[in-house]
């Protein structure tokens, strides 16, 4: 990949990279054709394809995390991606590697308290990424706001030249953002589910009438997921979406993030209200 990508950087191929960890959905396809959008017909649009193993604890899902090359290849060529990128894990992490990049402020707190080393992977795995592609432009998902908010924040600090673009979360037809995790839940957890976006919802409601308390709109919260059997939150924040500094009032424009347990599936879901 490296080579190749060298030898566009040569020719003054505009590259888009979409960084994926696989079993794609129609959000990482709509993230694909953002990328075409912006690569234009000359340009390249690499997917690359890892379950990055550094961004995994040691009590998450890294050993049953879904594979479909097959299907992944399918969806590439629907967003007329020109290239995957499947690296080996041995080839992105040799046994005595030792690097790593680390953002510290964004990456306190929301996803960090229950996955403390999961940003430091996503972060060292997306650099080696960029690296590998030097892509000029890179698109990710608004559906990982955190996520999202420390890669921004990491090209800005080390001045990598890549774009950030970050695209709306796609959803099922019932509100459930898409991801591969939706597969772990059974039909009556994936009904249960959808408690993630009625509580969005609720919550751009109640900020819609006017101002309230961050903690009384957090209790409605989660006395509306606790009549869901299966469901159980471990976390709902509102936080200002450019500092991710928590908010002690819920207006128009404050953000809201949660991560919800449906069953042993952990879902995460976000918005602006
Ligand atoms: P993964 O979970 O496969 O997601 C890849 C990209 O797709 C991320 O930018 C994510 O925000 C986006 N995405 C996932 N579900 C989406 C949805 N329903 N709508 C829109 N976009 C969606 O995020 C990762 O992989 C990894 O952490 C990675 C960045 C690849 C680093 O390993």
């Amino acid at each position: 990949m490296q080579r190749l990508a060298r030898q566009w950087q040569r020719a003054g191929t505009l590259v888009a990279l979409v960084p994926t960890m696989g079993y794609l959905h129609r959000g990482h396809l709509s993230l694909i054709q953002k990328a075409r959008k912006l690569a234009g017909p000359k340009g390249r649009v690499v997917v690359s394809n890892f379950v990055n193993p550094t961004q995994f604890g040691p009590n998450e899902d890294l050993a049953k995390y879904p594979r479909d090359l097959k299907r992944d290849k399918k969806v590439c060529a629907e967003g007329e991606a020109d290239a995957m990128f499947v690296p080996a894990a041995a080839d992105m992490y040799p046994s005595d590697f030792s690097t790593w990049v680390v953002e510290e402020k964004l990456a306190q707190g929301l996803e960090s308290a229950s996955r403390p080393i999961h940003f430091r992977g996503v972060t060292t795995v997306v650099t080696k990424l960029f690296h590998i592609v030097q892509p000029a432009v890179a698109v990710f998902g608004a559906k990982d706001f955190q996520q999202s908010a420390i890669v921004r924040r990491m090209v800005r600090d080390l001045n990598f030249p890549v774009n950030i673009v970050v695209a709306p979360t796609v959803r099922e037809q019932d509100g459930l953002a898409m991801s591969s995790r939706n597969n772990y839940l059974s039909p009556a957890q994936r009904l249960q589910a959808t408690v993630l976006w009625r509580a969005v919802q609720m919550a751009r409601k109640r900020a819609a009438q006017g101002r309230v308390a961050a903690p009384k709109l957090e209790q409605e919260l989660r006395r509306l997921i606790a009549m869901e059997p299966e469901a159980r939150p471990d976390y709902i924040a509102f936080f200002d979406p450019e500092t991710l500094r928590s908010a002690l009032e819920v207006k128009k424009g404050t953000h809201l993030a949660m991560a919800v347990f449906v069953g042993k599936t952990r879902l995460i879901d976000n918005a602006t209200l």
